[in-house]
């Protein structure tokens, strides 16, 4: 029943019974968590093979040769570069492998425009004064971390069902130079699991920011992540801007870690030749090249395109279940209540649940003493402020199905319980 259209009488009578489940269920002394965006020992289990492929020195040499145990290759062997090519459909020319972490790459795209500028010959943000980046929420809360550590203006805009009002976005990277970049995870966004539509990718490709030094942080985490065959394809960004002459606008990050494994994959940052050129220079001077072996390792794992995607197939299969648990205990318990909403994503590894307004918190608190751990109320906003105090992000994927189904059950408990003790306060 809708919680707005019943008597107060029948509210606390809901919430009396509410409350009732709810103390039964914290003396069970359950310990569940859906915060962790991360896979599950299942997931990890089916990339084991991997470990074996290079297990002697005869095994290190790639196809073309180089013995990937020594020095050399500063932005990755060429045979990952044509994986990530095919897979991404960029050019290899604008892939520059890194090491086992995207984040790590972001940050430190960040942290060279902070110290030498973005883009050769620019002055370095860090003398520009205050800066800002556009953040899209709800969004990936160490996007937002790496801007407010380097002391980066954050100004939020909503993400719609389709990306960003791109009016609004291209208001303000169009017409404000101290605006420096905007983070966006275009396909199965954290947590919403929004996919950009055709039309906003494009509008983004076509831009004409004011800062010269202005970039896109294009995080495409989630590139190859479909939970169903019924895959939703995100349009090529660099193909775009290449027809608006706009390539240097773009820094695009991937990687493998959830794909293989989280910390030991392999991460890419793409871009312009001319970007690349400037941050090859940089890198130079940090280090004399990246990992390799593992490199080659999921080179020979994977071999194609076509094997990563059918090994994605297989992480589907198993984490498909868990959100669809999610999914269905917020249908049946929440469905008709009219005091939530939620995101019911084909891909990623979230599930983003806004409910009534000022209760997050407090729900987020009631989940925590009946033992269910959920991702911190207001993480995926900038500065850790949900300004409406309404947004929960859930992680399905890490804990087993019936974790996830208990868990789900009291976090809508909790929900209900929180909704009805607000609408008695009115
Ligand atoms: C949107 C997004 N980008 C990047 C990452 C981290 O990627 P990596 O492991 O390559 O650093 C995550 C992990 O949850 C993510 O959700």
């Amino acid at each position: 029943m809708n919680y707005n259209q019943m008597s107060d009488a029948e509210k606390k009578a809901e919430l009396a019974l509410l409350l009732e489940k709810y103390k039964d269920i914290k003396s069970q002394g359950i310990s569940l968590d859906l915060s962790r965006g991360k896979p599950g020992k299942d997931q990890l289990d089916i990339t084991t093979g991997m470990l074996g492929v290079i297990s002697q020195g005869a095994d290190c040499f790639s196809k073309s040769g180089l013995d990937c145990r020594n020095y050399g290759n500063l932005d990755g062997i060429p045979e990952a570069k044509a994986l990530f090519s095919e897979l991404l459909g960029i050019a290899p020319s604008r892939i520059f492998i890194g090491g086992n972490s995207s984040l790590n790459m972001m940050y430190d795209a960040i942290s060279r425009a902070m110290i030498y500028g973005m883009g050769e010959g620019n002055i370095p943000w860090s003398r520009q004064g205050n800066i800002k980046f556009i953040c899209l929420t709800p969004g990936y809360d160490r996007h937002f971390a790496i801007c407010e550590s380097f002391g980066i203006e954050m100004i939020s805009l909503e993400l719609g069902p389709d990306g960003p009002d791109m009016d609004e976005v291209e208001n303000l990277v169009c017409n404000d130079p101290s605006v420096k970049g905007i983070w966006c995870v275009p396909k199965y966004s954290n947590p919403t699991g929004t996919v950009y539509s055709d039309e906003t990718v494009r509008r983004f490709a076509a831009m004409k920011p004011a800062a010269p030094d202005f970039r896109i942080f294009w995080d495409n985490a989630y590139a190859v992540h479909d939970l169903t065959d019924n895959k939703i394809k995100l349009a090529n960004i660099f193909d775009l801007a290449d027809e608006y002459g706009t390539v240097d606008n773009i820094l695009y990050f991937a990687s493998t870690s959830k794909i293989t494994f989280p910390g030991s994959g392999v991460a890419i940052t793409a871009a312009s030749e001319k970007n690349l050129a400037q941050i090859r220079k940089i890198i130079s001077v940090q280090t004399i090249g990246h990992d390799k072996i593992n490199q080659l390792r999921h080179v020979k794992y994977f071999q194609n395109a076509n094997g990563v995607l059918r090994h994605m197939r297989h992480h589907a299969e198993i984490i498909r279940p868990k959100f669809e648990a999610v999914i269905s205990a917020l249908e049946n318990d929440l469905g008709d209540t009219g005091i939530a909403r939620w995101t019911n994503p084909k891909g990623g590894y979230f599930i983003s649940l806004d409910i009534t307004t000022g209760s997050a918190k407090r729900a987020w608190e009631l989940a925590r003493e009946a033992g269910v751990t959920l991702t911190n109320a207001g993480a995926s906003f900038p500065y850790g402020k949900d300004p409406h105090d309404r947004n929960l992000r859930i992680a399905p994927t890490f804990p087993p199905l019936s974790d996830v189904k208990k868990a789900s059950e009291v976090l809508t408990l909790c929900v209900r319980i929180c909704a009805l003790e607000g609408l008695l306060q009115k």
